[in-house]
């Protein structure tokens, strides 16, 4: 199993590489990113990090072998990649000016993955991430159950973590399900979160679980506020988790961003929603009940990731 990790000479990207390589399913992940120049010198972060990393496998007991690279060739076979290269908001540019920097480069970095590994699976983490899964899907020709973004995973750790410190319990008993866009409109969903079996309601007053519900919300916003950037050790280990699930044909129930074609109602979008995740990638798309509240939220969520989207055509002349 070999495993590509582009933009890995960042935070997010390297996180995904070092968690793939501890949990020792994988033969090879390779890290990919560009060569970066300061003055007269010229760095490779990539190498770096893989060199790094590759020498806590005695440490850490894995044979995983990881490898920096700066070209593409070296990704030939790859059986899944996952992309995190973009651009984070700079001063003074619109959001739509991030959306074309970034659909640029997702697009480009999906082209070069594609002309090595034809038939890999592709996990999208860049953001805005369910406009970008959708460009990634378009330029990579593949069909729709090989290329997904990764952010429920990251959402509902986020919203498991909050309920299993409010509970103080453990969070590998909490089961959560989140729908909707990676933004602050996503729709977790307190009937379909369990603890231990006991629907969560049964546990947690409605004040408490409403504050977790907002803050889970808007939880990589809180951690841009402390950090001055985003998070990378959630969202790293969220993409890692997905790779394994496919490596292993783990069968899997995690929320993903699927393309959807008349799920819930809606066509020409991807948008997060619970799937089956396993050899070969989405296996199917489950259709879970909502009622007409959850539902008009999740409509108000796929509204904000389709006036991205319409950004995105509008900026890329499409
Ligand atoms: C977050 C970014 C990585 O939610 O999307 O932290």
């Amino acid at each position: 199993m070999k495993i590509t990790v582009v933009g890995a000479g960042g935070n997010v990207g390297s996180t995904v590489a070092l968690t793939i390589a501890q949990r020792d399913f994988a033969k090879e992940v390779v890290l990919v990113d560009l060569e970066r120049k300061d003055g007269e010198k010229t760095f490779y972060p990539s190498k770096g990090r893989a060199l790094d990393q590759w020498q806590t496998s005695p440490i850490f007991g894995f044979d995983t072998r990881l490898k920096g690279v700066t070209s593409y060739e070296e990704t030939a076979g790859s059986d899944i990649c996952v992309i995190t290269a973009g651009l984070p908001r700079r001063p003074g540019m619109s959001r739509d000016d991030l959306l074309s920097v970034n659909a640029k480069i997702v697009e480009s970095v999906t082209k070069s993955l594609i002309q090595f590994s034809p038939d890999t699976i592709i996990i999208v983490v860049s953001n805005p991430l369910d406009v970008m899964t959708y460009v990634a899907y378009a330029a990579s020709g593949l069909p729709s159950n090989k290329v997904m973004g990764m952010a429920g995973v990251l959402d509902t750790a986020r919203y498991r973590a909050f309920l299993a410190e409010a509970l103080d319990i453990s969070p590998k008993d909490i089961q959560a399900l989140l729908m909707g866009g990676h933004g602050d409109s996503m729709v977790p969903l307190p009937r379909y979160t369990t603890v231990g079996g006991i629907p969560v309601t049964q546990l947690i007053d409605e004040a408490t679980l409403n504050a977790i519900v907002e803050r889970t919300k808007t939880g990589g916003g809180e951690l841009v506020g402390l950090m001055g950037t985003s998070a990378w050790y959630a969202p790293g280990a969220a993409a890692a988790q997905m790779v394994e699930a496919i490596a292993l044909d783990q069968n899997r129930i995690f929320p993903v961003c699927a393309n959807l074609e008349g799920q819930y109602g809606y066509n020409d979008i991807f948008l997060g929603v619970p799937v089956k995740l396993g050899k070969g990638g989405i296996k199917q798309i489950i259709e879970v009940d909502l009622d007409a509240e959850e539902k008009a939220q999740l409509d108000v969520s796929a509204g904000h990731v389709k006036e991205i989207m319409e950004a995105y055509n509008r900026v890329a002349g499409k």
